[in-house]
């Protein structure tokens, strides 16, 4: 039988993941969170003292992680990823890791695989473009860098009260500029996405539009 794929590309802080966890629940399907398995590798690499300029060593890590569906949702090794793996030491981490296009490979080759098995929903930044282009139907999520920063900072002063706006600002777009420049899968909408820009809708409006386009592109009543 033919799996439905989903695809939710974007960069940080526009509500990717909470939009993907929810349209993947909406349509019963599991929510394939790409970016939490590049954060593996590199919570892996930190772990075991691995350089991140050593590539091959890097590849390794990645290669010895197991991923699965379990009711729904990703097991790393066999543990749902919780909130540890969203440190701002991984992420600086998992942006440097997902340069390399040998990482890129080894974690492209596992998304396929579970698509191969599953109709999902995966998010992440080239899951439309270079991972799945015969993707039933592609999202690209934007929202302006300011209310990205806005986002984040009203997630992080409760625990961390030094930490600035601008500070949160000026990581967002020091991790925007890697990952839209970097020469492996750079983040760019497919030709085509639909593109929504978030800045002034709530969750509930942009999961409402997503539904509504997947009901449409794949012809199922409303
Ligand atoms: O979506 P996230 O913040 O959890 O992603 C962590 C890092 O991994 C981010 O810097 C971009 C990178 N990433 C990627 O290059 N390709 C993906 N499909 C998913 C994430």
């Amino acid at each position: 039988m033919e799996r439905l794929i989903i695809t939710i590309d974007g960069p940080a802080g526009t509500g990717k993941s909470t939009a993907a966890r929810e349209l993947a629940s909406r349509l019963g399907l599991p929510f394939l969170d790409t970016g939490a398995m590049y954060r593996a590798v590199a919570w892996r690499c930190l772990k075991n003292g691995i350089s991140f300029d050593d590539e091959s060593q890097i590849v390794k890590q990645a290669r010895q992680i197991r991923f699965e569906f379990s009711k729904n949702r990703l097991l790393i090794d066999g543990n749902d990823p919780g909130d540890e793996l969203r440190s701002d030491e991984i992420s600086r981490a998992a942006s440097v890791v997902a340069t390399f296009p040998a990482v890129r490979e080894v974690l492209v080759e596992q998304q396929r695989k579970l698509a191969g098995e599953y109709s999902l929903v995966s998010e992440g930044r080239d899951q439309g473009t270079v991972v799945f282009p015969q993707a039933n139907c592609k999202f690209f999520l934007t929202a302006s860098p300011d209310v990205r920063a806005e986002r984040r900072w009203n997630d992080l002063r409760a625990g961390n009260p030094a930490i600035s706006k601008e500070m949160i600002l000026r990581e967002i777009e020091q991790r925007d500029e890697r990952d839209r420049n970097r020469k492996a899968a750079p983040l760019k909408p497919a030709e085509d996405a639909i593109i929504i820009d978030n800045s002034n809708k709530t969750r509930e409006e942009v999961v409402s539009l997503m539904v509504e386009n997947v009901r449409k592109t794949m012809q199922l009543p409303g």
